[in-house]
């Protein structure tokens, strides 16, 4: 039997008393990779609708996603709609300073594509960018707080490019309610609120512009309740109303992000040819076979599909529906994981910029890797495997890890188009930085530090014009090639197993969506097994303790939000772990 670790903040102490640290996974990282503390945890219903639907993290986004879904306005249209209000609602998770993965199912032409609108590092970046002058990595956070850590932002250009593929009501009318709202005011909510007082000691007081909007006159972190107007947000959006995302990428915004960029302190060398230059791409989805369906998301750069596709793979060969759920499937699932995440370090980064082995979700490899599971017993570790890969070539495992912020939501309209997608600004409040009422990403912190390790280098470095690896899943799985569920979560790295389970407990399991959320959280990293700590958690925890996992007990704020497509109805769900909410008619 292992040791069992009760941690409510996962302190990195904790960490290194349960586990040590583990390949390429310190109890450092493992702190910085872990969501933000669950703030709402009353008890939900799923919710039934006919013609539409739509789910994400504040009830104000879900509001004008909802109106714009009542006057006619498709999936694409919601989503802009949403994105534009979350950048005021949710400043510190998403917004027009951040990036993200969207899946679009278009029902006139039966097909599924998804949008990267990942951000990108400066085209001068290289690949000692985050290494100080005796060539050690930056510590997290200082490499953190700054324009440094900013990437060319995708948002304000994949919701430009949805709205002409897929929008049918004018653009400024999907703009238009966020406007009014950031000059009338939102109230800030307990999230935000604990957010704020939390994000203080981790430099969000740093930069003139986020400090007055964040904190009082007296320093003080704004709190819950108080009325927050945003008129630099209101004047930013005023713009993107009138002339989409150019002035973003190539006008007075570019130029404004450029110079924000350049702070006192580790500052950033983004050029206007850096924005100028960036571009929303469309991919093909990555698919995985699951129990007669199709699970699919986001390929590189995300490590999202990949992964869930491998965990899910890997488990195919196990009657989880027999097993039933509980330690067992617990553990089945853990050590999926575990596998998963070894792959995930050697290989899996921007595909554009490093091949990768071909042979990742091929079904004899998973089969092979999954035959290392022992249903009994914990492996401990993972090593990772040698998928099928014809320009196979040494690498290093990747000891960085995603971190916390991003928002998730799901749309489906009266015209069965639909929408999952995961965006972000990386940490919560992002790189602090904050130029016309929106905060600026840190997503080249989700590079690894290091280039290389033992003379090898690490796929994920930093390389110009590259985006940073992802954990994002925004996923949908189909069933006889139509949409069946909508999901996905923010969480850093803990998304892929949040979004692994919720799938294996509504086909394995046949759960209703908020039954299937509301089961205790647990995910591996490749190194402890970390179970959410609740009654049930407690419990399943002692379980796999036996079973000779490194157990710990702690907080995991998932935020997943789900629909699911059934033949005459739609039924979704929003996790009590945040704010989120759901509506639908
Ligand atoms: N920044 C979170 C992620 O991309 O996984």
């Amino acid at each position: 039997m292992r040791r069992l670790v009760r941690s409510a903040l996962f302190t990195a102490a904790a960490v290194a008393a349960a586990s040590g640290p583990v390949l390429g996974q310190t109890a450092a990282t493992l702190e910085q990779a872990l969501p933000e503390a669950t703030q709402a945890l009353a008890a939900r219903e799923s919710v039934e609708a006919r013609e539409f639907m739509v789910a994400a993290a504040h009830p104000l986004a879900v509001e004008v996603g909802h109106d714009i879904l009542a006057r006619g306005g498709s999936a694409a249209d919601a989503a802009v709609a949403v994105q534009a209000m979350l950048t005021l609602v949710e400043p510190q998770s998403s917004g027009l300073g951040g990036g993200g993965f969207l899946l679009y199912w278009n029902a006139a032409t039966e097909s599924l594509t998804t949008f990267d609108a990942r951000e990108r590092a400066p085209a001068a970046a290289d690949e000692g960018y985050w290494l100080d002058a005796e060539g050690e990595p930056l510590s997290f956070w200082d490499a953190v707080v700054g324009g440094r850590s900013v990437g060319v932002p995708g948002t304000p250009k994949l919701l430009e490019v949805l709205h002409a593929r897929h929008g049918r009501l004018p653009w400024a009318d999907l703009i238009d309610p966020a406007i009014a709202q950031a000059e009338e005011g939102f109230e800030v909510s307990p999230r935000l609120a604990g957010a704020i007082a939390d994000a203080q000691e981790r430099g969000l007081d740093t930069f003139d512009a986020t400090r007055d909007y964040f904190f009082d006159a007296e320093g003080a972190p704004l709190a819950e309740g108080t009325l927050l107007r945003n008129p630099d947000l209101a004047r930013t959006l005023r713009l993107y109303a009138d002339q989409g995302a150019a002035p973003f990428y190539e006008g007075a915004i570019a130029r404004d992000i450029v110079a924000a960029v350049r702070t006192d302190t580790n500052p950033g060398i983004l050029e206007l040819e850096d924005l100028a230059s960036y571009e929303v791409i469309e991919r093909a989805p990555v698919c995985v076979e699951y129990r007669a369906h199709e699970v699919c998301g986001m390929g590189p750069p995300s490590s999202g599909a990949l992964t869930v596709g491998q965990i899910l793979g890997m488990l195919e060969g196990f009657d989880l529906r027999e097993i039933g759920p509980g330690a067992e499937a617990a553990h089945l699932l853990l050590e999926a994981g575990r596998l998963a995440f070894a792959d995930r370090a050697l290989y899996m980064a921007d595909a554009d910029f490093v091949s990768m082995p071909e042979g990742l979700l091929d079904r004899d490899y998973l089969r092979d890797r999954a035959a290392l599971i022992d249903p009994e017993t914990s492996m401990g570790q993972a090593e990772a495997g040698d998928p099928p890969w014809e320009d196979a070539h040494l690498r290093a495992p990747d000891s960085e890890r995603p971190r916390r912020g991003t928002t998730h939501f799901v749309i489906v309209d009266r015209y069965g188009d639909m929408v999952s997608a995961t965006t972000t600004i990386e940490s919560g409040f992002g790189s602090r930085v904050m130029t016309g009422g929106f905060l600026l990403n840190n997503e080249l912190t989700d590079f690894s530090f290091r280039p290389e390790a033992d003379g090898q280098p690490i796929a994920n470095r930093v390389e110009g014009g590259k985006r940073p690896r992802s954990s994002m899943s925004p996923t949908v799985v189909l069933r006889d090639g139509r949409p069946a569920v909508l999901v996905g979560s923010p969480g850093g790295a803990a998304i892929i197993g949040y979004t692994a389970a919720a799938i294996i407990a509504i086909l394995d399991w046949q759960m209703d969506p908020q039954a299937a959320i509301d089961r205790p959280n647990m995910v591996t990293l490749n190194g402890p097994s970390i179970i959410e700590d609740t009654a049930e958690g407690a419990e399943l925890a002692e379980a796999l303790a036996a079973m000779g996992h490194e157990v710990s007990l702690r907080d995991l704020n998932s935020g997943l939000h789900v629909i699911v497509v059934a033949e005459d109805r739609l039924i979704s769900a929003a996790d009590i772990r945040r704010e989120g909410a759901v509506r639908g008619q």
